[in-house]
């Protein structure tokens, strides 16, 4: 049994700050007392993402992106998920398991069922069935996640609950681990709603390889408030996420760095948040194009990543297969 952490990221987009402090900044954290299998979860992304070009790079860069974060490719396992099939198998075999409705209260999907109408993929509705795949294969004990994936990892849960009880106990049911601050960084363009890398509009997000003079304008023309003083509360969410943010690099609390604001403007404080994110981005930029200047070497950590994957997934499946009858 493996008693790690897994979690996974969609190459759907650029990376942006807060899937760093929300989930990638957590995996580095990890690895120092356990060993961590982290997925490009690009099945996943095939839902939303239609270009192959983009996906590609897009992969390539997430791999890169994990790599400059400071994960280990040796300790952790690092990998494509389309690498192993076993993650499109378990899909259907849970498919045959949970009920439509179970699915259609999952609320990332409904949100974008909402959006999308008719047009909605099979895939889109489906999608936490392999994300509970993704997990059930590989036992661990922990997946940390942001906040909006908590309701998959729960349903992952219940799938795993539901087929021990029909089958027999063969999966290990995984715990879910959300960060306290930084679990939800929000948009600079609408703070009421999260920073997301599908956002509409470029001034939502700041991303890991954005240039300095680019986070600059993002930050000075973040939406605030017409209060003008710098304080941590909910009626200030533009300002209260900008101290999040401040605080998460300098490790401060962000109630403390509100006070060194005192009599000072909205300006100021800006200013300083753009330079703060200049200053801790600048090294991580210049390692992902370093990562990414050598795309061989990149492919080779991949697969050697699914080839490790790989073991472990083979023997999960032939658990699971003579479990439910399939003669193996
Ligand atoms: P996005 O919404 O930008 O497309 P994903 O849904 O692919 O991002 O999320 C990748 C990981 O980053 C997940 O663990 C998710 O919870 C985390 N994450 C995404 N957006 C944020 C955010 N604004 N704040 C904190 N964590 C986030
Ligand atoms: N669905 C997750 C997201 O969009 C990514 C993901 C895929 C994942 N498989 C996973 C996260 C397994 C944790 C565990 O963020």
């Amino acid at each position: 049994m493996n008693n790690g952490f897994l979690s996974g990221i969609q190459p759907s987009n650029l990376l942006h700050i807060g899937n760093y402090f929300g989930a990638i900044k957590q995996f580095v954290d990890f690895q120092n007392d356990r060993e961590g299998i982290i997925m490009i979860a690009d099945l996943h992304a095939l839902t939303t993402t239609k270009n192959p070009a983009t996906l590609r790079k897009n992969i390539l860069s997430l791999a890169a992106t994990y790599l400059a974060a400071g994960l280990d490719s040796e300790k952790n396992i690092l990998f494509q998920q389309s690498a192993v099939p076993q993650h499109a198998e378990m899909n259907w075999i849970f498919s045959t398991l949970m009920r439509m409705s179970e699915l259609e209260r999952m609320t990332q999907y409904k949100d974008k069922a909402i959006v999308q109408g008719e047009n909605v993929n099979v895939g889109l509705f489906t999608y936490p069935l392999m994300m509970a795949g993704d997990i059930l294969l590989y036992s661990p004990l922990t997946i940390p996640v942001g906040e909006d994936q908590k309701q998959h990892v729960e349903l992952t849960r219940d799938i795993a609950t539901r087929f021990n009880k029909s089958y027999g106990d063969t999966f290990v049911v995984p715990g879910v681990q959300i960060t306290e601050v930084g679990a939800r960084i929000m948009g600079l363009d609408d703070p009421t709603k999260k920073m997301s890398k599908s956002a509409a509009s470029e001034k939502n997000y700041i991303a890991l390889t954005d240039e300095p003079d680019v986070i600059r304008k993002k930050v000075m023309s973040a939406v605030t408030d017409d209060i003008g003083v710098v304080n941590y509360a909910d009626s200030q969410p533009g300002v209260k996420n900008m101290l999040d943010i401040l605080s998460l690099i300098k490790d401060r609390d962000p109630g403390d760095l509100a006070l060194d604001y005192e009599g000072k403007g909205y300006g100021d404080f800006k200013k300083d948040v753009a330079e703060a994110l200049v200053e801790f981005l600048s090294p991580i930029r210049a390692k992902i194009l370093a990562y990414l200047d050598n795309e061989e070497e990149l492919k080779k950590i991949l697969e050697n990543g699914a080839e490790r994957a790989r073991v472990i997934a083979e023997e999960k499946m032939i658990q699971v297969k003579n479990a439910v009858g399939l003669i193996v």
